[in-house]
């Protein structure tokens, strides 16, 4: 039986326009992004059981390791309403795993802005690219790396935040395309509502440190000791800062505790 054999009973219903799955690639981003280049439909998946140049946020590496992960690049076109929105499409993919989570009894939240955690621990990282024609996304490519099994997590020292894997938080051996397909169902349903205040108010509720105290690196000041408050409508990140004023930030990066007691 080949990958694709057994791929297809699980990904057959969820209505993807055409999937790829490579035993072995560099990044299923990159690959995904020429596929878009070359005219891939709306909806179309690229899989990837190994990675070898997987890439994370701020260029850093995204470690992939056999059987263990789920790589998964979507190319999603998005629609005229949808291109007001483009922020939200990494919670999209954040918020389709938690749900897939929660059929495994388990409670996921958002790190603002591309991170899952399972158990206060990073288990997935989201990384979303356009395709540019001019100033005009002609599609964007959604990818998500998630751990599934405890051999996924790189060793400690390439760590950036305190990670887990699935399996780990689970204590059970898990089925990866079970919920890769419950990942991908859940993403297809949040999209038919995502240009509405309903998907915000989904992401808030799933927020992580919602009111709560955190180290918070804020491009050009530094370390912060800021208040989470919640996501705005264009995805940004609403905090109050220690002199009590409140403003919207589009980048920046909560620490974990342990991080910010090494920096100042
Ligand atoms: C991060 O946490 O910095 C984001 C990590 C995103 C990793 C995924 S794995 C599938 C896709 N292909 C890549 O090269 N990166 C994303």
């Amino acid at each position: 039986m080949t990958d694709q054999d057994i791929l297809e009973p699980y990904l057959g219903g969820l209505g993807l326009e055409a999937w790829q799955y490579y035993p072995v690639v560099g990044s299923t981003n990159d690959w995904a992004l020429t596929w878009a280049r070359s005219g891939a439909p709306d909806w179309s998946l690229v899989l990837a059981d190994t990675q070898t140049a997987g890439r994370g946020r701020m260029g850093r590496e995204w470690v992939t390791e056999p059987g263990e992960a789920l790589a998964m690049s979507l190319i999603l076109r998005p629609s005229g309403q949808e291109t007001a929105y483009f922020q939200r499409f990494t919670a999209l993919a954040g918020l389709g795993l938690i749900h897939a989570l929660v059929n495994l009894g388990l409670q996921g939240r958002i790190k603002w802005p591309n991170d899952i955690l399972l158990g206060g621990k990073k288990v997935a990282g989201v990384l979303v690219e356009a395709d540019w024609k001019g100033p005009i996304v002609e599609a964007l490519v959604v990818g998500m790396g998630v751990n599934i099994g405890p051999a996924a997590l790189p060793n400690s020292v390439e760590l950036r935040y305190p990670a887990t894997s699935i399996a780990g938080e689970a204590g059970i051996q898990l089925d990866r395309w079970a919920i890769l397909a419950d990942i991908l169902t859940a993403m297809k349903h949040m999209r038919s509502f995502m240009t509405q205040d309903a998907f915000v108010s989904e992401w808030n509720a799933k927020l992580a440190f919602k009111g709560e105290f955190v180290m918070f690196r804020l491009p050009g000041e530094g370390l912060l000791t800021v208040k989470i408050l919640g996501v705005t409508q264009k995805g940004a990140l609403s905090i109050e800062r220690s002199d009590g004023r409140r403003i919207n930030v589009i980048s920046g990066e909560i620490l974990a505790e342990e991080d910010a007691s090494h920096l100042s």
